[in-house]
């Protein structure tokens, strides 16, 4: 199969091309990806000669070279998006051009030379649930998004829906919960952690931590993902958990705890603006229709995850550059 991989030099999208890999030995893959900050061709040194591998720069908002690679392909899978809450508090105008303007432009490009797309979302278009409940997203839950990010992820999420309906476009559309692993960018909570305890700095919690996400290990996403491709029915959402809700809080204790830190490095700071309180995801849907399984349980996939950024040290300092500290200043100096 011929895959177009969008944002592959990203967190998710990197460790998808080496699972594609992994598993299919005759996979071609291109991977374009505009190198914003949060891209990195370092996820990929590994894969960068191997026979079937492109790497291409370019934006997924650019028509003509949409048009010209979705031509080539199979199957687009679309992973490029700017992804992070708090980046799109500051300031959410790319989350608007790349999130919903792109997706916008890959399902001209895949509607006019009828290929399949695979669009990859979250669990935030739904919204906060309550703390201390028991319900949990399914496909049917509405949205409900409460950040910039997350209208943008949920409006693409219905031009997707939008195509099926009016044009049969051949897609699918998956929506999963907090995901960690390798290389996923140092601005996001685990890294944060991980990375601010090996140097014995502070690590910023949010208002009281009580908030609750749903996490689950970048592979076990991956496996979800290349399930729907190989099995998904057309025109279908997918909601994909890790069945391992956790406050933010705990997590930071797990971590430390882990790391042989104390307690005294937690640093509660003010809380996200619309901060949703908690995500948790019913998986029933792929777990029956498609078999999905998860490899890792929460505290394995800390650990291992643990471990990657300590032995990884090098890959790290090369993202602390002056992008990362004028973001880094905005959001926790103020
Ligand atoms: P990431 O920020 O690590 O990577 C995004 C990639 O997209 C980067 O390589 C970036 O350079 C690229 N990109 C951005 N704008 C682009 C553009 N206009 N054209 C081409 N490439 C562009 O994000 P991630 O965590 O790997 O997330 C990937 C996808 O998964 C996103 O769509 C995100 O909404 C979704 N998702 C993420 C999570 C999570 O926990 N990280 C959970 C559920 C869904
Ligand atoms: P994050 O990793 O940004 O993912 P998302 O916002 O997509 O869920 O944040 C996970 C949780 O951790 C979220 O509730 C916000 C919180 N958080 C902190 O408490 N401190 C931090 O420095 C960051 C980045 C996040």
């Amino acid at each position: 199969m011929k895959y177009l991989v969008t944002g592959g030099a990203g967190f998710i999208g990197s460790n998808f091309i080496r699972f594609i890999f992994g598993k299919y030995r005759d996979a071609q893959i291109v991977n374009l990806d505009k190198l914003t900050y949060a891209g990195n061709l370092a996820n990929l040194k590994d894969l960068e000669n191997h026979p079937n591998y492109k790497f291409i720069k370019g934006d997924i908002t650019d028509p003509k070279l949409m048009d010209e690679l979705v031509s080539a392909c199979d199957i687009v899978v679309n992973f490029a998006a700017e992804t992070h809450v708090d980046r799109s508090i500051l300031g959410p105008a790319e989350f608007v051009q790349t999130n919903i303007v792109g997706t916008h432009v890959l399902l001209d490009a895949v509607k006019k030379h009828d290929k399949r797309i695979h669009h990859i979302s979250t669990d935030e278009v739904f919204g906060s649930l309550k703390l201390n409940d028991n319900a949990r997203f399914n496909e049917t839950t509405p949205y409900d998004p409460s950040s910039p990010y997350s209208a943008s992820k949920a409006s693409s999420d219905h031009l997707v829906r939008a195509y099926v309906r009016t044009f049969r476009v051949k897609a699918t559309i998956s929506n999963c919960s907090n995901n960690y692993g390798p290389y996923q960018f140092i601005e996001k909570l685990i890294p944060i952690i991980i990375l601010h305890a090996v140097e014995d700095k502070k690590i910023p919690v949010y208002g009281k931590g009580e908030n609750v996400r749903d996490w689950i290990q970048v592979e076990d996403h991956c496996h979800a993902i290349d399930l729907i491709i190989s099995k998904g029915k057309i025109g279908e959402t997918y909601l994909v958990g890790g069945n391992a809700e956790e406050s933010n809080i705990n997590i930071v204790k797990m971590i430390l705890k882990q790391m042989g830190k104390p307690e005294s490095l937690i640093e509660f700071v003010t809380d996200r603006k619309g901060h949703d309180l908690r995500y948790a995801i019913d998986s029933e849907k792929i777990e029956k229709e498609l078999g999905f399984s998860r490899k890792y349980d929460l505290a394995t996939g800390l650990k291992e995850t643990v471990d990657w950024y300590l032995a990884n040290q090098g890959w790290v300092e090369a993202l602390r550059n002056k992008d990362y500290q004028k973001y880094y200043e905005q959001q926790y100096k103020r």
